[in-house]
This record gives structure tokens, sequence and C-alpha cells, in this order.
């Protein structure tokens, strides 16, 4: 038996409506007990004096690259990134070499996260073979081998009969399509938002309608299926009424909005900088307040970073030619602290509720939070800290993000998954430290 005591912290789970100085009793990697002064011989105790003392945050759109993309990231050294940025679990995306649309691929990404990653990893797979949009993949046999959700992301379901087929089929699996709604024809060559400074740079511009006419479609095929449409990296005004009316309409459709879309504007890519080509771009100020209010009043489920890298060559090229993309696993908590909590956008409570238990709910997943009998992925974080986002502080191994060189308040201290510390103090722990129970 292997037992933790995680003593004195500010212990905030909104799943539980709980926020107060407790402590955390841990045996065997499951959350045992949680309460005032917890009398309790420990293994290891760690002191969370003055720190913040969360559910482990969970991510369900990142891109680990892993199989065929290992320059950009590998699931070891994503995962990495996502244990010193707090989070305790990932659901990574399809649009790997090959692309995950079998089993196999399924059970691939599985085994190598068994052996390499800190943290818990749940692969998403492709709704259509190859990702080529033309024949749906085997959603039964994808979810009996680990896939928890289905998605085409990087690019749409192109076709809007594949796409009812999908919501249908998923319904009486009770997992969602999480669709990356963009329209191609509208997108065509864009590679910025359709306005002012994309017309003032000379640069091919993606309209809002790319995205709120897919979002129409989706939803009308979710409400015509019962399926459950997820909604990636909204970026505009209109498509948050749209789905705020689809949610009162009573139809299954969340969504998930990223940091950059929540910071940003098109003006960030004034410099032509490739670090802020992201896909959908980055818009204009009316839709960054609308995505804003829209987290706030939870139209948006939750915050998913989209943690796209690149190497640094593929970035160093013109505007245009550079893959669309930014990494936010090492330093979303940082930036969403600071830029949200800071702003007054969201209380921390909110905060925490997006980045843990509502991630949760939209996929059905475990976690997100601490009450008794829960697994123990917990994430301690000294508010009073900083984090700074250089080159030499990001585990991932690619570093494209426009972020790079700032530094934001809060500071992720710890990261523990089942139990067990992956992450202290700047350091991952050594992974033959950590043997998978
Ligand atoms: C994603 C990637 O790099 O895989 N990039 C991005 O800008 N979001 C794919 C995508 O959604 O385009």
């Amino acid at each position: 038996m292997s037992t933790m005591l995680i003593k004195n912290g500010r212990v905030l789970d909104p799943s539980e409506n709980l926020d107060g100085e407790l402590d955390l009793y841990i045996v065997d990697g499951v959350i045992s007990d949680i309460g005032k002064g917890l009398e309790a011989n420990a293994d290891e105790t760690i002191d969370a004096t003055g720190k913040l003392v969360v559910p482990g945050l969970i991510d369900i759109h990142v891109h680990l690259r892993e199989p065929g993309g290992e320059a950009k990231e590998t699931i070891k050294t994503g995962s990495r990134s996502a244990a010193a940025g707090g989070f305790t679990t990932v659901c990574c995306m399809p649009n790997t070499n090959p692309v995950l649309d079998s089993a196999t691929g399924v059970n691939y990404v599985r085994a190598v996260a068994a052996r390499d990653s800190l943290i818990n990893v749940h692969p998403i797979a492709a709704v259509t073979k190859g990702q080529l949009g033309k024949e749906i993949t085997e959603f039964g046999d994808l979810r009996f081998h680990g896939a928890v959700a289905f998605s085409d992301d990087g690019m749409p379901v192109y076709d809007a009969e594949i796409m009812r087929l999908a919501l249908e089929y998923t319904a009486m699996l009770n997992m969602p399509i999480m669709n990356h709604s963009e329209i191609p024809e509208l997108v065509g060559e864009g590679v910025a938002h359709h306005g002012r400074v994309a017309m003032k740079l000379g640069l091919r511009g993606v309209p809002r309608a790319a995205e709120t006419a897919s979002v129409a479609r989706d939803i009308e095929l979710a409400a015509e299926t019962g399926g459950h449409v997820h909604i990636c990296h909204v970026s505009t005004a209109r498509a948050c009424e749209l789905i705020a009316e689809a949610k009162q309409r009573g139809i299954r459709v969340t969504a998930e909005v990223t940091p950059h879309h929540l910071l940003l504007t098109d003006q960030a890519i004034e410099t032509f900088s490739t670090m802020a080509r992201v896909a959908p771009p980055l818009r204009g100020a009316e839709d960054r307040d609308a995505l804003r209010q829209a987290l706030r009043n939870g139209t948006l489920d939750c915050i998913a970073t989209d943690h796209a890298p690149h190497t640094d060559i593929e970035k160093n090229v013109p505007f245009q030619e550079a893959p669309p993309g930014m990494i936010g696993l090492d330093f979303s908590w940082a930036l969403m602290y600071h830029e949200m909590v800071g702003a007054g956008v969201l209380t921390l409570s909110e905060l925490v509720a997006r980045m843990t238990i509502e991630p949760a709910k939209v996929l059905n997943l475990s976690g997100g939070s601490l009450a008794k009998g829960r697994n123990a992925d917990v994430t301690i974080i000294d508010l009073e800290g900083t984090t700074q986002i250089t080159r030499e502080t990001i585990k991932s191994k690619s570093c494209n993000t426009p972020f790079l060189g700032k530094q934001y308040s809060s500071k992720i201290e710890t990261t523990i998954v089942k139990g067990r510390v992956v992450y202290s103090n700047g350091q991952c722990t050594k992974l033959e430290a950590i043997s998978h129970p």
C-alpha cells in the first residue's frame, strides 16, 4: 500500500463545490479522504500551505504528432509538456501519419502512452478513413479499443451526409463527433481572418461565414439525429450565438475555445509572424470579446489548448507557407489565470471548472474531480509565482508560440497522476521512477 497526504492547501474543486483549507489523503493512487486537519501517517507528505490544490487539468484537444510527426512532438515530450502545464489528462487528435482510423492505430497510441507518458493520454479516432471524408470508420470497434471521441480535426467533415451518418451512429454509442467546423470552399487559400489586417498585409482572408455556416449545418444535423456534436476551437461571435440558441433548444452541442482565440486578435499577425498563424484564424476584437462572454456564461463549455507543435524549420518561412498551429500545454494555465481571472472575465472557480470538470463532461471522462474514490489526479499551483515562457522552460519539442518571451502570474508547482508526482518545481519525474499501476 502507498499513501500520500497533501496538507493545508486551498482545495478548490468546482465539481464538489469545495473551496477551503483542506487535506487530501491518497491511498494507492485513489482519493481516500478529504477534510480539515486529517491525522494520517503517509509515505509521502506534501505541504501545500498557501498553494491552490485543484483536480488535475484536462485538455480534450491536443496534437501529440505520434506516429509520423516525431520531429514536432512525441507522446513522451507532449506528456512532459502537459505535466509541466498541470495537465493530468489529454485527448490527442488523429491527424497523425498514418491517421488514427483503425484499432491498430488507437492501440499503438495507447501502448506508446503506457510506455512513455507521464500522464493519462486518450486517443481520439478519425471520423473517416484516412480523414479523406469519404468512408466512415468502425466507431464501435474504435471505442472498444479506447477511442474517446471521433474527429477529422485539421479538416472538417466535409460531406453533410457523412456527418449525418456519423452523428446517427455515434448517438447510439453516446460519443461526440468533434468537428473542425469550417467550409473548405470559404477557407480556400485563406491564411488569416478576412478583415483589414489581412487586406493591408495582402494576405488571403478566411471569412467568418466559413465557420458560422458550418456550425449551423452541424447543429441542424445534431438536431436531426440526436447525435452529439462538439465544435472545436470556436473563433467567431456568431458561432457563439448559434451554439447558445441550439443549447436552448436542447440540441446536443458542446464547444471549446482556445487560449489564443481568447487572448489575441488578428493584430498579432501584423508583423507577418508565422507563430500567430493558426486555424481557424485569430479574428477581430469583437469576436474575442464575445468568446470571453460565451465562456463565462457556459455557451462555450471548456478551454482546450489545440496544442499544435511545428518545428522552427517549418515556421521559418513566409506567412502563407507556414503550417497553422501553436503550442499551449506548457503554459496555458498561467495565460488563462493571468488574463481571464486577472481581468475579471472568469472567477478562479469558473476557470478551474472550465479546465477540469467541464472538459471531462464533454467527453464523459472520469477525471476532473477530487471526490472520494476518484483517481488521485491533482495539480498544485502557486498563485503568487510566475511562469516564464522561454525556449529553456518549454518542455514541448516545439516552441511555436507567439507568447515566447512573455511572463504570466501563477506557476504550476506539482502535478500528480494516480497518486504519483510526475512534475515538481520545474522538473518532470523520470519515467523509470513511475511504474504504471
Ligand atoms: C492543427 C494542427 O497543426 O494539427 N493546426 C491548427 O492551426 N489548429 C490542425 C488544424 O486544426 O488546422
